[in-house]
């Protein structure tokens, strides 16, 4: 691809308000969208906010919408797009515009200091944990997040309803619940913590009607509905409707003597 010149269409503003704002930017062969948000700023807008860090797709940090769709600016090429059609870059859309394509992402940090960290097993040093080579496969899947929050995003019960927030820890970390329930050597159940109860009660795995919207928009290809949320469903289920499940959890609560 030979260079060119763009039609581009970045939202600009802050809290209190904004709109589209239209270039028209030079183009090279081989770049992606970030690369095209940085020639505006040396070019054309020396104010535009974007936040960004890595321009490998490992750090999270330069999400945002690319023609309506949650993506990484980074990792997006311009040769996926027409010559011809605009480029319309926006924030964001489930969390508070800062300025222009930067947004106060910590809806996400405030969840995850929500969840329980990973109880250690009682009479096992680090070192001398032993797990199934499936398991560690489970858990390292999910570990590839890289938290640039775009499931957090798409999905709809907080895109769409501010009112679910709340409730609603959203797919990156009921993953992560999911990641600890699943964990062999999570120990939490023995201190009386009941991490399926808390995904339904506390984190809205209720609120989860399995679209795979998420999953469609993970960079990282994590198969969070398949592997982390549909799994937790059915444990959850299962803890709740299976009668020896039940009561082994209500001995496990005793208080010893
Ligand atoms: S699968 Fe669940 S968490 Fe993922 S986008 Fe759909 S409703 Fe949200
Ligand atoms: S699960 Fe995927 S989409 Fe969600 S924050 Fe992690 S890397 Fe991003
Ligand atoms: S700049 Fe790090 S993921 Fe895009």
């Amino acid at each position: 691809m030979s260079g060119y010149e763009a039609r581009f269409a970045v939202w600009r503003g802050d809290a209190d308000g904004g709109g589209l704002e239209d270039f028209r930017v030079e183009v090279h062969e081989g770049e992606v969208v970030l690369d095209v948000v940085h020639r505006l700023q040396a070019t054309q807008a020396p104010d535009l906010a974007v936040r960004w860090n890595c321009k490998a797709g490992k750090c999270g940090s330069c999400s945002a919408e690319i023609n309506g769709r949650p993506r990484l600016m980074c990792m997006t090429r311009m040769s996926v797009f027409d010559r011809e059609e605009t480029v319309t870059v926006t924030p964001l859309r489930a969390f508070p515009v800062v300025r222009d394509l930067v947004t106060d992402v910590g809806f996400n940090y405030r969840k995850a200091r929500e969840i329980p960290a990973f109880v250690p097993p009682a009479g096992l040093a680090p070192g001398e944990y032993r797990m199934m080579q499936r398991d560690v496969d489970r858990s390292q899947e999910f570990r590839k997040c890289i938290e640039c929050f775009l499931c957090q995003d798409t999905c709809h019960v907080v895109r769409d309803h501010e009112e679910n927030r709340t409730a609603f820890a959203g797919p990156r970390f009921l993953m992560r619940v999911a990641e600890l329930d699943m964990h062999p050597l999570d120990a939490a159940g023995e201190s009386g913590l009941d991490r399926r109860r808390t995904a339904q009660e506390e984190h809205g795995l209720g609120y989860c009607n399995i679209t795979k919207c998420c999953t469609e928009v993970c960079p990282e290809g994590i198969r969070i509905t398949d592997n982390a949320l549909v799994p937790l469903k059915e444990r959850a289920v299962d803890s709740k409707y299976d009668p020896l499940v039940w009561l082994g959890s209500r001995i496990r609560r005793r208080p010893s003597p």
